[in-house]
């Protein structure tokens, strides 16, 4: 059975951009493959973290790993920093990785620009987050079309080691869904849909209330052509609402064309704001039975102790074809 790894970071509440570029397909697969899927913590605090606030987002992504349907007997289900080989691999990986390289990646550009201190960890992020992938040899890494240039970084940093000293590392490919892959903000729809997105108007977080969902997407930022119909480039607010509801929905965008022909920019949002609700509408209703579960730690308990032996394995073996560590003598 191939391995599938992927991470969220609880660096906020989670976002229907990362419900449907991740979670939606980590379920999917769930059946299918063996599943490891981490709350990345490591990983939020690159960028300053509220200690109390990260404690409660670590917790929240867990409830909503689950109840988001993830089933805890099919996926390994744990928190990055409760797994010590992570750090201990990425620096490692970080060895093998060059500077120009980690400054070329768009997500650092994004995240350190105009800012007066920016932290080391925000630039060797790449090589964690390539650790976390190599230490479970995965076959497969399901994520939103943004992290497309760290899964490469990945595949060249795993391929160096390899060539350098011994053949440890499974190459992963990544897996983008076909549409969901890019949501955009509500607000700026050339820009996409993020949790630490400081304008609350652009984003729905999964925890919105129905309400809270209409009113941000009936002023989603739309143009005046009239027309529903899917040009990213020409009308991106348009072609990002029908994105969310061929998703929310599980139509394609053509038939969605073809039935909103005529029918006004304010009807499709009540539509569009509608499918959102019903789908995380039950979710929520699961959270809240989930966040305060002691079968939450019970099996964030598990995970961590299921994904630490295979994870060690794969770490010893990498400090040993590097010459790290020593090798005892025999009596
Ligand atoms: N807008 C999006 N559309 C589709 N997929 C998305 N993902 C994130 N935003 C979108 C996917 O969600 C997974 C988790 O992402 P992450 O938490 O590791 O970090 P990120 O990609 O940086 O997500 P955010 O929401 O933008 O977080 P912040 O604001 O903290 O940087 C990934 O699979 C990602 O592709």
């Amino acid at each position: 059975m191939k391995t599938i790894f992927s991470g969220i970071q609880p660096s906020g509440t989670l976002t229907l951009g990362n419900y449907l570029g991740a979670i939606k397909q980590f379920v999917e697969l769930q059946n299918d493959y063996n599943c490891y899927f981490c709350i990345v913590d490591a990983h939020a605090i690159t960028v300053p973290q509220d200690r109390l606030k990260l404690r409660e987002n670590i917790r929240s992504l867990a409830a909503i790993y689950l109840a988001s349907g993830l089933d805890p007997e099919q996926a390994t289900l744990f928190i990055q920093s409760e797994v010590p080989a992570h750090t201990q691999l990425g620096w490692i990986m970080q060895t093998q990785s060059y500077i120009g390289e980690l400054e070329r990646m768009t997500q650092f550009k994004d995240k350190s620009e105009g800012k007066e201190a920016v932290s080391a960890a925000l630039l060797t992020y790449p090589p964690l987050m390539a650790a976390d992938i190599l230490l479970y040899n995965t076959d497969i890494v399901p994520v939103g079309n943004d992290q497309k240039q760290h899964i490469e970084l990945t595949r060249d940093l795993a391929q160096r080691f390899n060539r350098k000293f011994n053949d440890i590392f499974t190459i992963p490919e990544i897996r983008v869904p076909k549409v969901g892959a890019r949501i955009m903000s509500l607000q700026e729809p050339t820009k996409k849909m993020s949790k630490s997105d400081l304008n609350q108007k652009a984003t729905i977080y999964l925890l919105d209330d129905a309400k809270q969902i209409e009113k941000k997407i009936k002023s989603a930022v739309t143009d005046s052509e009239g027309i529903v119909r899917f040009d990213p480039e020409q009308k991106p607010g348009i072609s990002n609402l029908l994105t969310i509801l061929a998703c929310c929905t599980d139509q394609s965008i053509e038939d969605l064309e073809a039935k909103y022909q005529g029918i006004s920019y304010g009807q499709f949002k009540q539509d569009t704001a509608q499918a959102v609700v019903r789908l995380i509408e039950p979710i929520q209703k699961r959270y809240h039975d989930m966040i305060q579960s002691t079968e939450l730690d019970n099996i964030l308990d598990a995970g961590a102790e299921k994904a630490s032996y295979v994870a060690n394995k794969t770490l010893a073996k990498a400090k040993k074809a590097m010459g790290l560590g020593r090798v005892k003598k025999k009596k």
